[in-house]
């Protein structure tokens, strides 16, 4: 005997057009922002591990910019590959240090199509490679570390960056950097917080990316990757803190965490696709494994459906151009 079912939820899937007008999720290119390595010295260098991505130069990131911004890219995360690093990481707060000279290039550049948005982290600057200082015995100080995350904020502010990246996972860092911007008079600079940003194997390509010279792990002050609860917390103190903005980093193994804090949060929430995220898909599909276009697509469309208001790609001016031609 054949059954007849009476609900049929595949009539939604029949045809394109009807697919195309049940699609409870839309990615649009201004929700996705670029992040971009600019190095000190020659240039551009391919990132062996990060099929694609260059390390920019002051000159060469122009036109990466400018591509981004014709896409519609909503904005660009730079960080800066000093070409000497030292035990407080000097360079990060030098206003002629790599990243501050990018960020004035690139403001001046497409300064008012695209945000312009900076790390503000250490590691990049550090010949330990943490993303702190470091006291007497070789660990992490949290409040030295704090210090210099204010000095940060004011010359990336002054060098021209709308939103700070806090990616370095200090306990206070929002609160003091924002008391360190409203000190300085600049109360529009705003904040993003890298609130639930896990110790992860997915970093891999990054570092190689930013030339890390990190000798050992991050698990100190990155979140345990176990911990869900864990994540929505340090996100509900970042708001409390004065974060305008939070994100949860890796994004695809911590969909749980991220739809958690989209859940909770009353403020915009966004989403980091790491580099080990996006040397996956391209190392899979330079052998023909899966089809790559549409793996990009999916995975970041996956992090949005999940709750990232805007996410972080190293696709995002390829996935943009994709969108604009409906590709
Ligand atoms: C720290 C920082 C890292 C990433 C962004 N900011 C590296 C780390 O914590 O080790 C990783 C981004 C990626 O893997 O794409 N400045």
């Amino acid at each position: 005997m054949t059954v007849t079912p009476r609900i049929r939820p595949r009539r939604l899937r029949t045809t394109p057009a009807i697919r195309r007008i049940a699609s409870e999720t839309r990615l649009h290119p201004g929700q996705l922002v670029l992040p971009i390595f600019v190095r000190e010295g020659g240039g551009p260098v391919p990132i062996s591990s990060m099929p694609g991505v260059v390390q920019h130069t002051l000159e060469s990131v122009k036109g990466a910019v400018a591509d981004a911004a014709a896409a519609g890219v909503g904005g660009v995360m730079l960080f800066g590959v000093p070409e000497h690093r030292d035990a407080t990481g000097t360079g990060a707060t030098d206003p002629q240090g790599i990243l501050n000279l990018a960020t004035r290039v690139v403001a001046d550049e497409v300064g008012d199509a695209l945000v312009v948005q900076t790390d503000l982290c250490l590691d990049e600057f550090t010949d330990h490679g943490h993303c702190g200082v470091l006291d007497v015995r070789g660990r992490i100080d949290n409040d030295a570390t704090l210090e210099r995350y204010r000095e940060m904020a004011l010359v990336q502010a002054a060098s021209g960056s709308e939103l700070l990246g806090l990616s370095g996972m200090m306990d206070g860092q929002v609160a003091a950097v924002r008391e360190a911007l409203d000190g300085a008079g600049f109360v529009d600079t705003a904040v993003l917080a890298y609130s639930a940003k896990y110790a992860s194997a997915f970093y891999g390509p990054f570092r190689d990316a930013v030339e890390s010279t990190l000798d050992g792990d991050r698990r100190s002050y990155q979140l345990n990757p176990s911990n869900r609860r864990e994540g929505l917390r340090e996100a509900m103190l970042d708001i409390e803190e004065g974060a305008d903005i939070v994100m949860v980093k890796p994004a695809g193994s911590y969909l749980d965490v991220l739809a958690d804090v989209a859940a909770a949060s009353d403020i915009p929430v966004w989403a980091y696709q790491v580099s080990g995220e996006y040397a996956m898909i391209e190392a899979a599909a330079m052998h023909g494994w899966i089809d790559r276009k549409r793996a990009v697509h999916e995975s970041v469309l996956g992090i949005h459906r999940a709750g990232a208001d805007v996410v972080l790609t190293y696709w995002a001016t390829e996935l943009a151009g994709w969108l604009n031609t409906g590709d």
